[in-house]
């Protein structure tokens, strides 16, 4: 509904964000049963009415993200006309999951990976549209990938890629703002301890703070033994920053650093 929408784009805003999203390619059946989600991918009308009243609430960015079409719809022939008409109504920002949401018959695990992707199409909307921002997401592997995609689009996001290998994400200051400097792991693992001692004494879970990391290390040494000591030993909730060092030693040890 518009206007709780509203109001939780307030509470967002207090909370100190820098921009909102409105994600309407969701094909989850939670979502579903509420019917928000991919389904209003057919309701255009009411996209508009939610993304104005949250944009009249908040100051803010407020952007889209979205599939290409849903169900029996040809993306070809109605991405353009939704993508016109939500500009129409003051939305500048459109972040494009590349592919149809199927939602009879596909899973949300498999509408991520089975429905083909359609990157010709996201360019064609920037083509149409060279004012508004259309950011490419879905299937996006590597930033090589996403650098070669970028050409006249607006942005990349990656979902899958920046779980499954984090690393990556120390490189892209460098390699699409021009910044000059590469964070490694290592950085990244150092620079993110003393928050996750600040959060543990707070009683967060190490393993709510490190799922996301166990793959920073790949292809290095050691980065099995990381993954185990990381993945393995951090379900119990009760354990501390020492299985976060233990989890550097590991890799410290197979190089022959400070042991
Ligand atoms: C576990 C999981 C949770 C997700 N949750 C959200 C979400 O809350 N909001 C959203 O816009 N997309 C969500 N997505 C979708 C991703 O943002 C992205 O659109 C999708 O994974 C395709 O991009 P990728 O191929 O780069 O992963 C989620 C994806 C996964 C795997």
């Amino acid at each position: 509904e518009p206007d709780e929408l509203a109001q939780a784009a307030k509470i967002a805003q207090e909370y100190g964000y820098d921009e909102l999203n409105l994600n309407v390619g969701c094909p989850s059946k939670r979502v579903r049963s509420g019917a928000f989600g991919a389904c209003l991918m057919l309701e255009p009308e009411l996209v508009g009415d939610c993304l104005q009243a949250m944009r009249e609430a908040v100051t803010i960015p407020v952007t889209i993200k979205h599939r290409i079409g849903v169900d029996g719809q040809n993306p070809r022939e109605t991405l353009l006309p939704f993508v016109e008409y939500l500009a129409g109504r003051g939305t500048d920002t459109f972040i494009i999951h590349a592919r149809k949401a199927i939602l009879k018959g596909l899973t949300p695990k498999e509408n991520r990976d089975i429905p083909p992707l359609d990157y010709p199409l996201v360019h064609a909307i920037k083509a149409e549209f060279p004012h508004l921002n259309i950011i490419l997401n879905g299937g996006i592997h590597s930033l090589e990938q996403g650098r070669r995609e970028m050409r006249d689009l607006d942005g990349i996001m990656l979902g899958r890629a920046a779980y499954r290998y984090p690393d990556i994400l120390g490189q892209v200051d460098n390699m699409f703002f021009g910044d000059s400097h590469i964070v490694t792991p290592f950085e990244a693992f150092a620079a993110y301890r003393p928050y996750v001692v600040e959060q543990l004494a707070k009683k967060v879970p190490l393993h709510a703070m490190t799922k996301h990391m166990l793959g920073m290390f790949k292809g290095h040494k050691g980065a099995s033994a990381f993954r185990r000591i990381l993945g393995e030993q951090t379900v119990p909730r009760e354990t501390g920053i020492e299985v976060y060092d233990r989890a550097m030693e590991a890799i410290e040890a197979e190089m022959g650093v400070g042991v």
